[in-house]
């Protein structure tokens, strides 16, 4: 028991000395509120599974990319991932291109603009049992969005899909 406690004590001490390092470093919002969902390092050379556009107020268009186990299973169709997925989906403002424009007889050329936002999904059947086992984080400029309605609305909407396709929209390109 005393070791317990003298181990929560020593716990509670670095989560203070983190939480100061962090009031006062810079090194801000680095994991999303309720999920805890950090930004992959290395997600920027994952391998693609599919591109969407949006129109509408959101106007974009995104790049869906996976880790080698999210891939895999896009590919073979397993469902339900398994623990240790991670879906990265890379959103851009869609803007056409006068410079590419000026080669076309008409206007047609439509490109990826300045980065909007990163959401992350991340794969863990007994840490997110609560949200289908999916972990959400939203990132702007590489910091992790703060809030919780934010938050709340990913898997609110991503369960609208019937449970056979694991809560996940996209489908794997070829
Ligand atoms: C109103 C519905 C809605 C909300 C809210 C929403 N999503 Fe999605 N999400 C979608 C749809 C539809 C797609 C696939 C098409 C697309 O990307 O536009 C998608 C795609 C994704 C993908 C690519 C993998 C997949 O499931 O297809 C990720 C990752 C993702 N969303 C994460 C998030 C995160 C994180 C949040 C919350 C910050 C969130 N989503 C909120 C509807 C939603």
């Amino acid at each position: 028991m005393r070791k317990l406690t003298d181990f929560r004590l020593l716990s509670l001490g670095i989560t203070a000395i983190y939480l100061s390092v962090t009031a006062t470093g810079g090194v801000t919002d680095s994991v999303s509120p309720i999920y805890g969902v950090g930004l992959p390092g290395e997600y920027r050379a994952w391998q693609m599974i599919t591109v969407a556009h949006e129109a509408g107020k959101n106007n974009d268009i995104r790049a869906i990319l996976g880790n080698d186990v999210a891939v895999k299973a896009f590919r073979e169709r397993t469902r339900p991932f398994p623990d240790g997925s991670v879906i990265a989906r890379l959103a851009y403002v869609y803007q056409s291109s006068a410079e590419n424009d000026t080669l076309f007889p008409a206007p047609q050329s439509f490109v990826a603009g300045n980065p909007t936002n990163v959401q992350i999904s991340v794969k863990d059947s007994k840490k997110y049992a609560h949200s289908g086992g999916w972990g959400y984080g939203q990132f702007e400029n590489g910091i992790a969005n703060q809030s919780q309605p934010l938050l709340n609305s990913c898997f609110a909407c991503h369960k609208k899909l019937d449970s056979s396709k694991d809560f996940v929209f996209s489908h794997y390109s070829p």
